[in-house]
């Protein structure tokens, strides 16, 4: 007697869900359907947040840029070497190969992403402004840093024709010479010339309109030797300002930080935002995980702006 009032139980259940599915039972089926209702043009990054985060050797991980872009990551970096007249991709010579450029890597899977985040229809007739990478958040702007690592004077042309298709989309952010600045969806900075990097200061000040910008020296030196960043150093040149951490601060993220370091870290990230630029430290310590995160956390809480990271999906907790 009871079997039967269960199955019974068990068939108006069955006919209950057959006449109306549950509503994960309707995600299912949606996302089964390929139903145009469920895609939009700039679903590319959906849902992803852009953070504060450097991705340092970006050429190095299986998948450069994308990888970084799943992260958030609003920073990548591509150490470029000028060979005949390409511009390739890698940490050292040895590393090079003739795919793997700077327009391979970057240039052309960025015109194919920014492309595809304004696209051409009915509805952005009358737009304006050029979304960046980021669905989430179209404003904010991809940092691309581009560390030469043969000569400057004799790199950065071709840095800059190798731009070219970037700047005649407008997805650049230019400075024009009264002081103007037009966010783009990148912004370039070619990296300095403490201790490594060969971006020639004189070149990128020549440029006008600027496209191609200067990451500062916050201090190449001991921070009792520093030298504050001078007036060649404002928004118009430099968005970014960056020091070695091992140099600049030393703290190894095990123990308390001294006052000394604390205060190096301070100061530094006070010269630049005194005038306007973000602050950067790289070569902060990868090991131990512990140690490594306690730094971070550290130049965050005391205002640094970019956290150069190796280790992406680490980082990207931080925030
Ligand atoms: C889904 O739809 C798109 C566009 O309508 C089409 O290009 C694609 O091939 C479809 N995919 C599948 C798996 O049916
Ligand atoms: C674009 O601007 C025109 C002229 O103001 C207006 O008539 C039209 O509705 C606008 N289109 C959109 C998609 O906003
Ligand atoms: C600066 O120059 C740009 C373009 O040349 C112009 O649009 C802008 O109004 C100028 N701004 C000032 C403050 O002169
Ligand atoms: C400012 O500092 C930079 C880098 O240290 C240097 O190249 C430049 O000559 C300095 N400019 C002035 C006006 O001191
Ligand atoms: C580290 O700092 C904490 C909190 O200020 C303090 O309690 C502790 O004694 C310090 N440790 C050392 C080894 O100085």
């Amino acid at each position: 007697m009871s079997a039967i009032f269960r199955l019974l139980a068990l068939l108006t259940l069955v006919g209950l869900s057959s006449q109306r599915p549950g509503v994960l039972d309707e995600i299912s089926m949606l996302e089964a359907s390929n139903s145009t209702l469920l895609r939009y043009p700039t679903d590319f990054t959906q849902n992803i947040v852009p953070k504060a985060i450097h991705s340092h050797n970006d050429y190095w991980r299986d998948v450069p840029l994308l990888t970084a872009l799943s992260f958030g990551v609003a920073s990548v970096e591509a150490d470029v070497w000028l060979v005949g007249e390409t511009l390739h991709v890698g940490h050292e010579m040895a590393a090079l190969t003739t795919a793997r450029t700077f327009d391979s890597l970057y240039i052309q899977p960025l015109l194919s992403i920014i492309a595809g985040q304004n696209p051409k229809t009915q509805f952005t007739v009358n737009q304006t402004s050029i979304n960046g990478v980021f669905d989430t958040s179209s404003a904010t702007p991809l940092q691309l840093l581009v560390d030469m690592k043969t000569d400057g004077p004799s790199t950065l042309p071709f840095v800059l024709s190798a731009l070219q298709p970037l700047r005649d989309l407008g997805y650049l952010t230019t400075c024009v010479s009264n002081g103007t600045c037009t966010p783009g969806a990148i912004t370039v900075v070619g990296t300095g010339n403490f201790p490594a990097g060969n971006t020639p200061l004189d070149g990128i000040l020549a440029l006008s309109p600027r496209d191609v910008f200067f990451d500062a020296p916050l201090t190449g030196k001991l921070p009792s030797q520093r030298e504050p960043l001078n007036s060649t150093f404002d928004i118009t040149v430099s968005p970014l300002a960056s020091t070695d951490y091992e140099v600049a601060v030393g703290w190894s993220g095990i123990g308390n930080i001294s006052d000394a370091q604390l205060s190096a870290i301070q100061t530094l990230v006070a010269d630049a935002h005194g005038l306007g630029i973000r602050a950067r430290f790289w070569d902060t310590p990868g090991w131990p995980i512990n140690a490594r995160n306690n730094v971070w956390k550290t130049l965050t809480d005391n205002g640094a702006d970019w956290l150069n990271a190796d280790d992406l999906e680490a980082a990207a907790t931080m925030f």
